[in-house]
């Protein structure tokens, strides 16, 4: 067996032994001081202890580390759109001036703009930039990373978007997980209602996905302008027979997404900047992950979702960046999750824990998220003494070191 020593760190932060639930306190934190860790050639956790203590054994490899430098898990964002063509700067422009997102997407933009530009896109086009914005998102700790299909709405398109985020994934560092969001919204050149457009879907694409093994998750927009409850529940549900996983972009600007995701049992509801009291209760009695992505109220002028109130009723609260070109294009999930920590009264576990382990509850991976025995050695450092300095930076101080694997 080969074993590696990596250390010595100031502190490791291993969140080893938080709740996947609820609120918690800074104090709940175990935080390994002068610390190793040892990893196995197949890039998981062998142990983590005491560096002088660890350095009396024997192997095959040491990595020294020098000054200070906390050690945490790689971060797992759960929820983006790094795959698309074009850009948004104009409905951008527009919104910040005071048009709402909702009318810009009305006439024509938002959505459907993107779609029309990566359906121009070739393949090779697709993976480029899929592949350029995960090589960010891992320079700055993000090691797995989720990516929507969604901007193409039409078979053909949906597939090489899906093809082009699995191709991707061979050429970045970071894991990428594929889902598919064909139900975004229903193009503006499909002649006939929501129901047909999710009826193709559901006996055209679904099965084909499933058959050159490019997804095994199905995302939907549930909200009035783009696919009502009804429809998303008939939808969902056909695709769990099918075999895959349910997430729902839910709760954006009205509630009734949320109550959907719990009713088919999604791994995850996603965005709930419109959840009240009633979802949040219904999201902290489920298994279904409340996912916040503090991008969006950024990139729109809204406000951020009930995260609080989330935890403090016993939910699991995951925090992604949404990372797209139209709601969300900053992608710094980082600064994100730093800001959204102060702003809704959050601890630096907190904001850890839903970066990290819970995060990755979300997407169903119950093998990283943490630093402890047989987890993955998915890893950053930052160059600083104590880990509180992180978020005080507000993402301006960047991890020096990420890990895939323990590589
Ligand atoms: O998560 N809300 C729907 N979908 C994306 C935004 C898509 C876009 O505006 O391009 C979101 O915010
Ligand atoms: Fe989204």
């Amino acid at each position: 067996m080969k074993h590696k020593l990596i250390g010595p760190f100031t502190q490791v932060v291993s969140l080893a032994n938080l709740p996947m639930k609820g609120a918690i306190e800074d104090e709940a934190l175990e935080i390994i001081e002068n610390a190793g860790i040892v990893i196995d050639e197949n890039g998981k956790i062998v142990e983590i202890g005491d560096f002088a203590s660890l350095l009396i054994h024997q192997y095959s490899e040491i990595e020294g580390i020098e000054g200070d430098a906390v050690l945490l898990p790689g971060f797992v964002d759960c929820h983006t759109h790094i795959c698309w063509g074009g850009n948004r700067a104009r409905d951008y422009a527009m919104r910040v001036a005071g048009k709402p997102y909702l009318e810009i997407a009305k006439a024509g933009g938002g959505i459907q703009d993107s779609m029309r530009k990566t359906r121009e896109a070739s393949e090779e086009d697709l993976i480029g930039v899929t592949q350029q914005r995960a090589d960010r998102h891992f320079s700055r700790g993000v090691t797995t990373i989720e990516v929507k299909s969604g901007y193409a709405l039409d078979i053909d398109n949906e597939l090489k978007m899906l093809r082009a985020i699995k191709n991707a994934d061979t050429f970045t560092k970071a894991d990428l997980v594929s889902t598919c969001l064909a139900a975004h919204m229903k193009p503006k050149d499909f002649e006939g209602t929501s129901k047909e457009y999710l009826d193709r879907a559901l006996e055209n694409l679904l099965p084909k996905i499933k058959e050159e093994g490019l997804s095994n998750r199905v995302d939907i927009f549930t909200e009035e302008t783009a696919f009502n409850q009804e429809e998303s529940l008939y939808y969902l549900q056909k695709a769990k027979e099918l075999g895959f996983e349910i997430t729902v972009h839910a709760d954006q600007f009205s509630t009734g997404g949320s109550k959907v995701a719990v009713e088919v049992g999604a791994l995850s509801a996603e965005h709930l900047e419109a959840s009240g009291d009633e979802e949040v209760k219904l999201l902290a009695a489920s298994d279904t992950v409340a996912t916040v992505l503090p991008g969006a109220s950024l990139g729109l002028g809204m406000q951020y979702p009930p995260c609080r109130k989330l935890l403090d009723a016993g939910a699991c609260l995951a925090i992604a960046s949404d990372w797209n070109p139209g709601s969300a294009p900053m992608g710094d999930m980082l600064t994100q999750g730093a800001l959204l920590g102060a702003m809704e009264k959050l601890s630096t576990a907190e904001v850890f824990a839903g970066m990290t382990f819970r995060s990755a509850k979300a997407l169903g991976l119950t093998d990283r998220g943490r630093l402890q025995k047989g987890m993955l050695a998915d890893m950053q450092m930052y160059p600083c003494a104590d880990y509180r300095e992180i978020l005080y930076n507000q993402g301006m101080l960047l991890p020096s070191k990420v890990w895939k694997k323990g590589e």
